[in-house]
Formats: structure tokens, C-alpha cells, sequence
């Protein structure tokens, strides 16, 4: 654990993020902190997602920045030297789990599956993503998992939007849930920062 502490108490919802330029990174950190979110996952899925990740930091210094769709060790030490606060990966391999050990920074595993959540409680790791939630079996399965795996403890994204969030946010085994819907692309491309704040504000409400 970092000086961030738990990665699953920095808020009930963290926003996913996709960009196509740093600018929009920027402006949607600044429209998140204006609704109460002040925790960021920046997506590497577009090449502007690392250079976003580097404005955020330097322009945004309220919000934690955290790099998602960490897939490679490339990824993983790229996102570290943008200045990425914490790291989340959709799944887990062996060299990815040695990059993203090496960067030094908190990490969010992803897992799907119960011997995937035991190979990450194996590598001493409690806390993990749920990824894809609603496809993988949403908050049932995780509720299932309470006994079994008792130490783990999950970010479910993946399908998850304001309406169903609640069902998640009660089990005792999530911290937290991850998802794009407070962020939509319409919004960002058109600079639509006061819907993103308002749809940041409802997220931030279900803490
Ligand atoms: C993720 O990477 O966590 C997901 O893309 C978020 O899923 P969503 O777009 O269905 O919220």
C-alpha cells in the first residue's frame, strides 16, 4: 500500500475515461473535482491517454490520476513515468504482475474468475478489479464470493451505470465501482464539462 492508501476508499465511483486529446483530459478532470470526484482513471486504450495522464498531473494536482487499461509491462512503466498515481489492468499475467511491481505504484488487478482471484490473493495482492462485471456475473457472483475468498476485495467494472451501482456498493466485498457512464464520449467530444460535473456530483452521491 501506498501513501494512497486502500485504492477502493478514494471513492465510491471511479470514473474510466477515454480521450482523443490531453486538453479533454484535462477538462474532465477539472469537471470531475467541480462534482466531488477526485479520482481519475485514464484509459490507455487511445494514443492521447498517456500525454493526458502527464496535463492531468501537472495541470490537475487535486485529482489522483491513475492509469487504466494497463494490458503490457510497456504500458505499465510508460504510465509510471507520465506521472500515473496508480495503475489498473483488465487482467494479469507473470510479467505483467512483475511491471506493474516494478513501477512501485498501487495496482487493481483484474480478474473475472475465482482461480483468478486466487492467483492475485496467492501474489499477496487483497484488493483487485471485477472485470467485466455484468458479463462475468455481476454483483451476484461477488456476493458469492464473500465467504470464500474473504480477504478479497473488488472494484467491479464493466457494464455497471448509475442504476445498478447500488447493488454493488452494498456487498461487504466492494470498495468501490469503476465505469465510463459518468464520462460519456458526446460529452467530452463537445467540451460538455457541466453535464460531466452533474453526472459526477449523482456518482459521488452514492458513497
Ligand atoms: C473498464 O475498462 O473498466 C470498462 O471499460 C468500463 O466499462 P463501462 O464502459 O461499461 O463502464
Amino acid at each position: 500500500m501506498s501513501e494512497l492508501g486502500s485504492l477502493l476508499t478514494l471513492s465510491p465511483v471511479v470514473p474510466v475515461v477515454v480521450v482523443d486529446t490531453a486538453e479533454q483530459g484535462v477538462g474532465v478532470a477539472k469537471a470531475l473535482v467541480a462534482g466531488g470526484i477526485k479520482v481519475i482513471e485514464m484509459t490507455l486504450r487511445t494514443p492521447a491517454g498517456l500525454e493526458a495522464i502527464r496535463a492531468i498531473a501537472d495541470e490537475v494536482p487535486e485529482i489522483v490520476v491513475g492509469a487504466g487499461t494497463v494490458t503490457t509491462p510497456q504500458r505499465a512503466a510508460d504510465a509510471a513515468a507520465a506521472g500515473s498515481q496508480f495503475l489498473v489492468s483488465p487482467g494479469l499475467t507473470p510479467s505483467l504482475l512483475a511491471a506493474m511491481k516494478d513501477t512501485g505504484l498501487p495496482f487493481l488487478p483484474g480478474t473475472a474468475t475465482v482461480s483468478e482471484v486466487l492467483s492475485v490473493l496467492e501474489a499477496g495482492i487483497t484488493e483487485m478489479k471485477f472485470f467485466p462485471a455484468e458479463q462475468s456475473g455481476g454483483a451476484p457472483f461477488l456476493s458469492g464470493l464473500v465467504t470464500v475468498t474473504p480477504d478479497a476485495r473488488f472494484c467491479p467494472t464493466g457494464g455497471i451505470r448509475v442504476n445498478t451501482a447500488p447493488d454493488y456498493l452494498k456487498l461487504a466485498n466492494v470498495g468501490c465501482i469503476g465505469g465510463t457512464w459518468l464520462t460519456p464520449a458526446d460529452a467530452i467530444a463537445a467540451g460538455d464539462w457541466e453535464r460531466i460535473t452533474k453526472l459526477a456530483a449523482e456518482a459521488a452521491a452514492l458513497g
